[in-house]
Order: structure tokens, then sequence, then C-alpha cells
């Protein structure tokens, strides 16, 4: 019998290798048109800039497409200032931090992500590791942190002086029935929010990858899991189509499978903009009309062609969702549609 280790070392000691280390079959994308790489976020001009730098050198050189995505997404995972995705993340309930984090390869199809990860500071990195250097896709807790530790990853405390007091204001505030007292300043700001970043890049060739991480819902119940790591739901791309990736209320992407949803309307023949409006729309219906929605979601989304688009359940004039994308014209901001007033 031959499976799939045994193939690889045949192929090995053949002299044949393929494409990528864990990859399938190379899906070669004849349609797209060629020379036109770009890469985008989920992101405003700020964000947009520092975390599209990295990527937009290693594409526009020519750079691997896998690398560009990584690099970018990394920048808001290093970053302590962001308290939506990997280091100085909010916390769960008991104030651990948990990361979520995906990642797509449209030559060969194929993915992995890590869930529940503590104490690692790039969790699309590991991801990435998953999708190259393991038979799966998908591996959470304890096992992606001793997965990343065996790769050489330093476990460290993700929870930033920040992020701690945000959590404690929090548990303060959570009732007058503990014995834990609110803050004597009064200010009772405890927003619950559901950060995240995509970064999707089409190459030269007309190939396409994707990354979303997150440190997901603020205060969830330890263990929670999001739509990042979920494919279909925070991220999905198809090399022959495009790809799209979402942030906001997880659970409404996930029982939408959103971004699959996304792809599967640009297949249709939507452009990226319409998909993404499509998705929003369809997560609205689920919930029986727009007069239920009390959450948002917003969806990015780009073909193979390097067009792009962006839309959310939310938004109002001046505060449209956003993204922001790098290309051989130089960087853009991209305002998006949203289809309830807020
Ligand atoms: N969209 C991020 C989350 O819900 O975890």
């Amino acid at each position: 019998m031959i499976n799939r280790r045994n193939f690889i070392k045949t192929l090995s000691a053949l002299g044949i290798s393929l494409p990528v280390m864990g990859g399938n079959v190379a899906r070669s994308n004849p349609a797209a048109k060629k020379n036109n790489p770009v890469i985008i976020c989920s992101r405003d001009e700020n964000w947009g800039r520092k975390v599209l730098k990295p990527g937009w050198d290693i594409l526009s050189s020519k750079g691997s497409l896998l690398d560009a995505v990584e690099k970018s997404a990394n920048i808001t995972e290093l970053d302590p200032e962001d308290t939506s995705v990997g280091y100085g993340g909010l916390p769960n309930e008991r104030g651990v931090v948990q990361l979520d984090a995906s990642i797509m390869y449209g030559p060969t199809h194929n993915c992995g992500s890590v869930a529940a990860l503590e104490g690692i500071k790039t969790p699309c990195s590991v991801a990435r590791l998953v999708m190259e250097r393991t038979d799966h896709i998908h591996i959470v807790g304890k096992g992606a942190q001793e997965f990343a530790v065996a790769h050489g990853f330093k476990v460290e405390n993700l929870l930033t002086e920040k992020s701690r007091r945000i959590w404690l204001r929090w548990k303060e505030n959570l009732s007058d029935e503990d014995d834990w007292f609110p803050p004597k300043d009064g200010n009772y700001d405890t927003d619950r929010t559901t950060g995240t970043i995509n970064v999707l890049a089409v190459d030269g060739n007309g190939d396409m990858a994707g990354i979303t991480t997150t440190s997901g819902l603020a205060w969830k119940i330890p263990g929670r899991i999001g739509d990042s790591p979920i494919i279909g739901a925070g991220l999905y791309l198809d090399n022959e189509v495009g790809a799209v990736g979402a942030t906001g209320r997880g659970e409404e992407l996930l029982r939408s499978c959103g971004s699959f949803y996304g792809v599967e309307q640009m297949r249709a023949g939507k452009s990226p903009q319409e998909a993404c409006e499509a998705v929003c729309q369809r997560i609205i219906d689920i919930n029986g009309g727009k007069d239920k929605i009390d959450f948002s979601d917003k969806m990015v989304a780009m073909n193979n062609d390097g067009e792009v688009g962006c839309a959310a359940i939310r938004g109002s004039k001046g505060r449209e969702p956003e993204l922001a994308y790098w290309s051989k014209k130089g960087f853009k901001v991209l305002k998006g549609t949203y289809l309830i007033e807020s």
C-alpha cells in the first residue's frame, strides 16, 4: 500500500520534488492575468502601510508568496499595541491569551491552522508549519503549543500590561454580586472586541495565498474557537477563482461558511465587491433580517486578477469598512460598502 509519506519518499528517491512540502497536486492558474501581484489586508491606512510593506517587498521582488503573507501577518501578531491579534491580544475570561490562525496556499489547495494556542506570539507561522510539515490541517490547544516548541518557538507570556488592565476592568465590572469592586474612576467601558486580520495575496504567476490570525473574542470561554482557524469560515481561497477573508463575529461566519460562500459567489461570476456583499446579506438572511442583527462581520476579497472588494454588515458614512492594498500602482485604501447603517 502506498501512503502519502511513502509516495513523497518514492518521488524524492526518483529525484522528483513536489512544488511545496505538504502539498498535493499543483493547480495551475492559466486564466489569471499574469504579472499583476497584489497584497491586501483588512485594515486602514495606518495599519495597512505597516503590515503590507514587508509582504509587498517580497512579492514585488518575485519572492515566495507564502513568505509574503506570513511576514505581513507577523507584523500585527508581534505588535503589542494591537489588542486583537497575537502578542498583546485581549485574553479569555480567565485572563489567558488564546490565539487562532489559518493559512491557505492556492497552488496546492493545501491549508493549516492552529486554535486556542497559548504562549506563542506568531500563530500564523505555526499554522504554516502545520501545512508544510505535517499530514494534518488543524492542531489545537496544548498539542499546538507542543508542536510549536518542537519547531523551536519560545513559549512567552502574551498578556501585556495594556491588555491585562483592560481585562481586569472587565472582570471588576462584571457583576455587583461578586467580590470584585468596580474601578474607582467610574470608567465602565468594557467593549467586547473581535479584532482580527486577513492578509491575502496574488503573485506574478496569478497564484494566491492567504492568512487569517486573531486573539478572538475578548473574554471568551476558555477553549472557544472562532472562525479564523476554520477553513471556509474565516479564510478560504481557490487558485482558479480568488480569496476571501473575514473579521467580526466568528460564530456567524462559522454557521454561514462565510469565506467559502464568498469564493463560490466569485466562481459564479460575481466581482469581489459583490461577493463580499452577498456574504453579508446571507448572514442577515440566516438571522431573519436586518432588524435582528446586533453584531457585525466584515468581508474582504480578491480575485486572481487582483481585483479587490470589501463589505461589512454594519457601518456608517465616514466610517465605511476598509481594506488596504499594495500593487504595482502603489499603496491604496478601498472604502467598502455596508448593509446596515449604524
Ligand atoms: N472573527 C474572530 C473571532 O470571532 O474569533
